[in-house]
């Protein structure tokens, strides 16, 4: 029979690549609750409708990356990002009349039926972060800082930070009007998808992909040059703040990003080009203002920004790895195992990583394996040493041995793994 294999672009992680993924998980827990983030987490199913009115529906997310299907005639969705998420269950818990800041952050696994490739999957996950209630261009330029703060910790090189600025809905509808006029007479040298765009949705022609568009969207007018005076403060404000916390930045006047709901600030972050070859953005974020009163709430001003964390693991210099254990239990025999599987809980207890081996395999054969999981120290249980209440530890770097009571292993490992040394 043919083994199954997973579904394409959804990925197993195994045990040995997770130590990176939960170091990372880690750092940006701690890096986030340092600032006053609490952890949110919600549903991976939501209603598709959320997602439509979010996203918007004449983007590439909406019309052809959804997982979406209807169980018992109602429409569900797995979500394709976090935001619209946080969003929902920010209003449905009423969070704006318990606070009048929210700071949340999320981890986990978002669904997009995107081509695989190299940093691109269809299951992938996200670190992701949201600020609400708070509309002012210092509170973009502290979360942008806080995330590169976040990617210098993890050790990603070259970064740059990219930032634009939308506008709010009236230089939106301006700026639309421009590129309409100005892609009109053009729309033949478009691509198919983006001709048909053009009536609808045209600011998402900025950011396809295709070459035909680029080489027409390269002469189109720019954000900048139509926003308002208000955008312009907000944004002027944005950059002194960044300057102020020395964050190095570029002004990119064709970032637009993919989804319908950013309002004025946009930024992106790049980094370890050569690792990640042209999937390199690691991150996307922005504001968006008008979100929560569109999808039914408040008018609560927002911004935030998600990380795709393979593209992470991609980007980092690596750590030397450390060992998966620290002390090996290598019994001889029956009784032994069962008095080696006790002292292996004694020594867990002491909060020392312990395997022990339980396959009745021979002593050369468990010493083989202690030293390929790395173990400083291996515990050799004989039935003699079961009898006479000892235990044998061996240096496996050093080569040395000792006689232990039983009763005094778990403190004399403790004081010997925390010395480095090797016993006498
Ligand atoms: P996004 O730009 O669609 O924004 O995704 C953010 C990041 O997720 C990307 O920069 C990339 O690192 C990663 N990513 C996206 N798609 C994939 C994929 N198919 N495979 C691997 N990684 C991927 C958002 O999702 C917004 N919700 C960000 C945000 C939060 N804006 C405001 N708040």
């Amino acid at each position: 029979m043919q083994p199954l294999r997973a579904v394409k672009g959804m990925n197993d992680i195994l045990p040995e690549e997770m130590e990176r993924w939960q170091r990372v998980e880690r750092a940006f827990a701690h890096h986030l609750g340092l600032c006053g983030f609490g952890e949110v987490r919600t549903p991976y199913l939501e209603p598709t409708q959320l997602f439509v009115r979010a996203i918007g529906e004449v983007t590439d997310v909406v019309e052809k990356e959804m997982y979406s299907f209807r169980h018992h005639d109602e429409p569900l969705t797995l979500r394709p990002e976090g935001t619209a998420g946080a969003v929902r269950a920010y209003i449905e818990h009423a969070v704006s009349g318990k606070e009048p800041v929210t700071r949340w952050f999320y981890m986990g696994p978002m669904f997009r039926a995107e081509r695989p490739q190299k940093g691109r999957y269809r299951q992938f996950y996200q670190l992701g972060a949201e600020i609400l209630g708070d509309k002012g261009p210092f509170c973009d330029a502290e979360l942008i800082a806080t995330l590169v703060d976040f990617l210098r910790a993890i050790r990603v090189p070259d970064l740059t930070v990219l930032v634009n600025s939308l506008g709010g809905p009236d230089t939106r509808d301006r700026y639309r009007a421009a590129l309409t006029q100005y892609l009109t007479p053009r729309s033949g040298e478009l691509s198919e998808d983006s001709a048909r765009r053009l009536a609808h949705n045209p600011l998402r022609i900025l950011d396809s992909k295709h070459p035909k568009d680029q080489a027409v969207v390269s002469g189109a007018p720019t954000l900048v040059d139509c926003l308002s005076e208000d955008d312009l403060r907000h944004f002027e404000l944005l950059k002194g703040s960044l300057d102020a916390l020395a964050v190095p930045y570029k002004v990119e006047p064709r970032l637009v990003r993919g989804l319908d709901y950013y309002t004025r600030t946009l930024f992106e972050i790049k980094g370890a080009k050569e690792r990640l070859g042209a999937g390199d953005t690691l991150v996307g974020g922005g504001r968006y203002d008008g979100l929560v009163r569109d999808l039914g709430g408040p008018d609560v001003p927002a911004i935030g920004f998600a990380a795709g964390l393979e593209r992470l693991l991609i980007a980092m210099d690596d750590e030397p790895k450390g060992p998966k254990i620290e002390v090996f239990v290598a019994p001889l025999g029956d009784q032994a195992t069962a008095s080696a599987i006790l002292l292996s809980r004694a020594l867990r207890e002491a909060g020392i990583r312990t395997e022990t081996d339980t396959r009745g395999a021979s002593l050369k054969s468990q010493l083989r394996r202690a030293n390929t999981l790395g173990a400083r120290v291996a515990l050799v249980v004989g039935e003699d040493e079961v009898r006479e209440g000892f235990v044998q530890v061996k240096d496996l770097a050093g080569h040395s041995q000792e006689r232990v009571a039983r009763s005094e292993v778990a403190t004399y490992v403790a004081a010997h793994l925390a010395k480095g040394a090797v016993p006498a």
